[in-house]
């Protein structure tokens, strides 16, 4: 069989650098992408795979990386869709409109894109992609409610899109992960530390996002969270209507 391709979006640092070096160590060719060009090319020497530049905010960027892949290596067996930066602002004196536009640019335009642009290859290779959401997606954050909606939303477009894609052969899935260390989380760090918040290593991330990289499920969405396996989370269903009773309507 020859070796599987995995394209990486936010590559060059935390989650997504331990991903590529899972992924590396499994027989993976990697490419690496990020923002972030000279530490994708890091990442990519460490792990002897490829880097490429790429903002995930536009969709002829993904559409370049996944071109970049093709002609490196000839096929795409899974995409990483990862990249993701924190808000950091609310309503009233704290908002930021600029702030604003590039979170959900980032953290949800760049999940469409990037698979939207992955989609063609991983038809032709039956792959597979997984969106980094987070525990943030599935429940409310007061502190961060532009980051919690566009993970909820990566979270309602996993579970709506997985089973859409099932019948092209692509198999889509979310991992939700807590508290991770990361640079996403220095500036509350000491905060979490001090409030007996445990941090989750990268590489127990990594490790539920090849499995889930692996998995047959579609629109499963992964929790990590610290001392527990890594689970799909169980979603309530909606209420069902019921039969209007005439007599109780004015
Ligand atoms: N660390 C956590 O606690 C945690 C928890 C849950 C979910 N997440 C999510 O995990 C993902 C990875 O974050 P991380 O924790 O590894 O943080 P990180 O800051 O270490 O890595 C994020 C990477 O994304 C890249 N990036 C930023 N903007 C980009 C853009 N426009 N195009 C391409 N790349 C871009 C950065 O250069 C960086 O390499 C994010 O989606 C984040 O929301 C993180």
């Amino acid at each position: 069989m020859e070796r599987p391709v995995a394209l990486i979006t936010g590559a060059a640092s935390g989650i997504g650098r331990a991903v590529c070096r899972a992924l590396a160590a499994r027989d993976h060719l990697v490419i690496a992408a990020d923002i972030d060009l000279p530490g994708a090319e890091l990442v990519a020497a460490e792990v002897e795979g490829r880097a490429v530049e790429l903002d995930v905010r536009e969709l002829a960027a993904n559409e370049a990386a996944v071109a970049f892949t093709l002609e490196q290596a000839g096929r795409l067996d899974h995409i990483f869709l990862n990249a993701g930066i924190s808000t950091g602002t609310g309503f009233g004196d704290e908002f930021d409109l600029e702030t604003y536009r590039r979170a959900m640019s980032i953290n949800l335009d760049g999940v469409v894109f990037g698979l939207q642009a992955a989609l063609p290859a991983l038809k032709a290779t039956e792959g597979s992609a997984v969106a980094t959401a987070s525990l943030a997606g599935l429940t409310p954050v007061p502190m961060d409610p532009f980051y919690a909606a566009n993970k909820h939303a990566v979270v309602g477009l996993v579970r709506s899109a997985g089973p859409a894609l099932q019948v092209d052969g692509v198999r889509l899935n979310a991992i939700c992960p807590g508290f991770t260390e990361s640079a996403i989380i220095a500036p509350i760090r000491d905060g979490l530390l001090e409030g007996g918040v445990p941090i989750i290593e990268t590489a127990v991330v990594a490790d539920a996002v090849v499995s889930l990289l692996e998995a047959q499920t579609v629109g499963d969405c992964v929790f990590v969270q610290s001392g527990r396996p890594p689970a799909p989370f169980a979603f309530r269903n909606i209420p069902g209507p019921r039969p209007i009773d005439p007599e109780a309507v004015s």
